[in-house]
């Protein structure tokens, strides 16, 4: 155990158009829409640095450009907030900033699809192991998403896909693993179908945009042809890949929600803000009272 290459890297793909949030998504990446008081996206490399991630790559598009913005020192801002005696501020801000040289940015020019941006990064990421975290997928569990799949790669070794349970009668709406044996603590996938018709579902675990995978994925993605919705998709990949290597289930225990949906992103802000205790106490009944005036 533990002879497997180390993780050291993750990729996160913020290039896309955010269609299905528009209005707000015009001017504003939906990676930076806020959930109680954070940009999603720092949710998501919080995941990633709590999981021992050393280095961050962020592939971006045109309009991202607030992402590396946010990810840098806001020398105004700083300034004024010394003067001001704001140390509690300060310090907020000094702990988002990554390390110097520890955040690459690459630009996806064309949003060509998850695989496309993926394919990006191969420079950057070179010929080792990587992390992969859609960046509007964000999760509430009891150990972070991410960290568990380290844990299973150093048992298993080769790609790992994180995957939750569904209601049966959703399993249509996700990406599907088939489930086989054992190994180490997660299951070898046999298999997988994005959006499976209703009835053909090989099981009840979807995807839920969390992977580890290994760099031969890059030389695949190059010469990947358009799928679904014309766009290059990372599954396409992932099933060639699947021919000549081994694919991991880590089965994660908690809760995502898709931050790139509208009643993702509101669950999400429910979710977090109940379990702040400095802001639980003022939400909790007004929500109460809210649902109880809906059912009356
Ligand atoms: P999504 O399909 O959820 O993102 O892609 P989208 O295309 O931005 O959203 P809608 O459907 O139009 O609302 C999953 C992830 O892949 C990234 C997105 O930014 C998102 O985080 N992505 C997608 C890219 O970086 N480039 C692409 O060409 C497509």
């Amino acid at each position: 155990m533990g002879q497997h290459r180390k993780v050291r890297k993750a990729v996160f793909p913020v290039a896309g158009l955010g269609t299905r949030f528009l209005p707000a998504t015009k001017a504003v990446p939906k990676e930076m829409l806020t959930v109680v008081d954070k940009p999603v996206i720092q949710y998501v490399v919080d995941e990633a640095l709590e999981a021992g991630i050393e280095h961050l790559v962020f592939v971006t598009g045109r309009g991202k450009g607030v992402i590396e913005d946010y990810f840098d020192i806001q020398y105004e801002l700083e300034q004024t907030l010394k003067e001001r005696n704001k140390k509690a501020e300060l310090t907020l801000l000094s702990g988002i900033l990554p390390k110097a040289g520890m955040a690459s940015f690459t630009r996806q020019q064309e949003p060509l699809g998850l695989g496309h941006a993926v394919w990006c990064a191969r420079d950057i990421v070179g010929d080792e192991p990587f992390a992969l975290l859609l960046p509007d997928m964000i999760m509430r569990g009891e150990k972070g998403c991410m960290k568990g799949m380290i844990e299973l790669y150093d048992q298993s070794g080769g790609n790992v896909i994180a995957v939750e349970e569904c209601h049966p009668d959703q399993a249509h709406k996700y990406g599907i693993v088939g489930v086989g044996d054992a190994i180490g603590s997660g299951f070898r996938i046999t298999g997988m179908v994005e959006k499976p018709a209703k009835g053909t579902a090989p099981s009840n675990f979807f995807i839920n945009g969390r992977y580890i995978l290994q760099p031969e994925i890059f030389s695949i993605l190059e010469t990947q042809e358009r799928g679904a919705g014309n766009e290059i998709q990372l599954t396409d990949g992932m099933l060639k890949l699947a021919a000549s290597q081994d694919f991991a289930g880590y089965h994660f225990k908690g809760e995502t929600f898709d931050c790139g949906a509208k009643d993702g992103f509101i669950l999400a802000n429910v979710a977090f803000a109940l379990e702040r205790a400095d802001i639980r106490p003022t939400v909790e009944e007004p929500l109460k009272q809210l649902l109880a005036a809906l059912k009356g």
